[in-house]
């Protein structure tokens, strides 16, 4: 269903309290770094603007450090349509034909996807799948080289109806390529050669690398992964809509809300975009000795969000011994595992919270004869009330215990918003390597280890 996109965005600088809002008319996503004037005045936010403004300026012209890889930002408009289409009735096969789907890829070519279908669809949504039998299970492969893991996927797809998304853009990756070696070979097993060839999907360069070839001699429907859209920009692209759209999520609303937030970003005043001052803030914090950045969220949902946030800033900022640490925890479940390092430990931490206002399932408190727990208060209170009572004491704790924090509230978790997050986080992610004075959009650094693996592996000099 379509909505009336409000881009309405406005400032609030009394006790540095913002709101920017790319939402809804009605419902926007705010954010709040109210709990961040422990350690940063409303004057070092006004005196990083100019800096979070050329950054975005640098950016948009295509004038900063890896300025081939921007093709992420424009895309929430520029998508053309009929590839949307294409993903939609690909989409539509896997879920008619398919029980499940097996998407194979590592870092940026699995996360925006693993995260979505998790935000959006829940952390049981597999096995709601499997026992219903009324939507497609997805699970992610080639992101570890766990022979234990792969064993028990390929017990728990046997006998089913298995459909296979390979997602490599250089296409040479060996988690991926020895993960897509053993799935082909399974699923060859399992339905003939023939019948294999209409199973797999292979999302890589358009023109170039090994997994291209291979689609080319196999026959395989292939999407494309933009040359100038890096992995972890790439949730917007096929490499993450495909398999959002076979899980049953409607891409278009995703699409939309990434587009608010497009329009947000790119206007001229960067007090008007969420992304330019979440980017500000962070940044100024970042001087001011915090070195390592937590984002929290109140969901185990919401885990994969984190996890593709913390490969989005990772890997964009971390280098020439720069850039803030990203850190993700689920709270409540992490606020007794690591609740006492953030309450009482270094105090090197600033934190984000991602506050979902409302949620689709309502539970409450139910009444229990004689109260022994002691929980009589909480009777007819809804979980979600809890959950969110839970999170205010948090951030003020934390605030108290010298950890500045902001937070994102969102109005609700669906496609819209999601893609709003999504692409906030990106442009946020774009400015903040920008004022950092790095390459947000290279990862030399990930070649180390690979290089080593090869020497130790043996791996011989490719043939000409
Ligand atoms: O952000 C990135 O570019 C990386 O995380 C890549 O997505 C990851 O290394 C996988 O690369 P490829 O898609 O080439 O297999």
């Amino acid at each position: 269903m379509k909505f009336l996109v409000s881009f309405f965005a406005f400032l609030v600088l009394a006790s540095s309290c913002a709101f920017a809002d790319g939402g809804r008319a009605g419902s926007k996503v705010s954010l709040d770094w109210s709990n961040a004037c422990i350690t940063v005045s409303d004057k070092d936010i006004e005196g990083i603007m100019p800096e979070v403004e050329a950054a975005r300026r640098l950016m948009e012209e295509g004038k900063c450090q890896g300025s081939d890889y921007l093709g992420w930002i424009d895309l929430p408009e520029t998508i053309p349509d009929s590839l949307v289409d294409d993903i939609e009735s690909v989409a539509e096969t896997i879920r008619s034909e398919g029980d499940v789907l097996v998407v194979i890829g590592i870092g940026g070519s699995y996360l925006g996807a693993r995260a979505a279908i998790s935000a959006l669809k829940g952390q049981f949504a597999n096995e709601l799948a499997l026992r219903d039998g009324n939507d497609v299970a997805v699970y992610f492969s080639g992101c570890d080289m766990s022979s234990d893991s792969l064993a028990s996927l390929l017990r728990l797809i046997k006998g089913r109806r298995v459909f296979v998304n390979v997602i490599s853009k250089s296409g040479t990756t060996t988690e991926p390529a020895i993960a897509l070696r053993i799935l082909y070979d399974a699923v060859k097993a399992e339905v003939g050669e023939e019948n294999a060839r209409k199973r797999f999907i292979a999302t890589t360069d358009g023109k170039k690398g090994a997994l291209r070839e291979l689609a080319v001699k196999e026959g395989w429907k292939t999407f494309v992964v933009p040359d100038d859209v890096g992995g972890r920009f790439s949730v917007l692209t096929p490499v993450g809509l495909l398999p959002m759209a076979a899980a049953g999520i409607d891409v278009r609303e995703m699409l939309e809300g990434a587009k608010a937030a497009r329009i947000e970003a790119k206007s001229d005043d960067p007090r008007m975009s969420a992304a330019c001052m979440y980017a500000a803030v962070r940044n100024a914090l970042h001087r001011k000795g915090k070195k390592i950045e937590i984002l929290a969220d109140f969901d185990p949902n919401l885990h994969y969000f984190g996890e593709w946030w913390k490969q989005l800033y990772g890997e964009s900022e971390g280098k020439e011994n720069k850039g803030i640490y990203p850190d993700s925890l689920d709270y409540s479940t992490d606020l007794h595992s690591m609740g006492q390092y953030v309450q009482q430990g270094e105090r090197i931490l600033m934190e984000t919270f991602l506050d979902v206002e409302n949620s689709g399932s309502r539970i409450e408190v139910p009444d229990w004869p004689g109260d022994l727990d002691g929980l009589e208060y909480l009777e007819g209170k809804t979980l979600h009330h809890v959950c969110r009572t839970a999170l205010r004491g948090t951030a003020e704790a934390h605030r108290e215990g010298g950890v500045p924090n902001m937070e994102f509230r969102i109005p609700e978790m669906n496609e819209y918003y999601l893609g709003y997050m999504f692409y906030t986080f990106e442009y946020a992610c774009g400015v903040s390597g920008c004022m950092l004075g790095v390459n947000p959009f290279n990862q030399p650094g990930v070649e180390a280890y690979k290089s080593n693996m090869f020497r130790l592996l043996g791996k011989p000099a490719r043939k000409k």
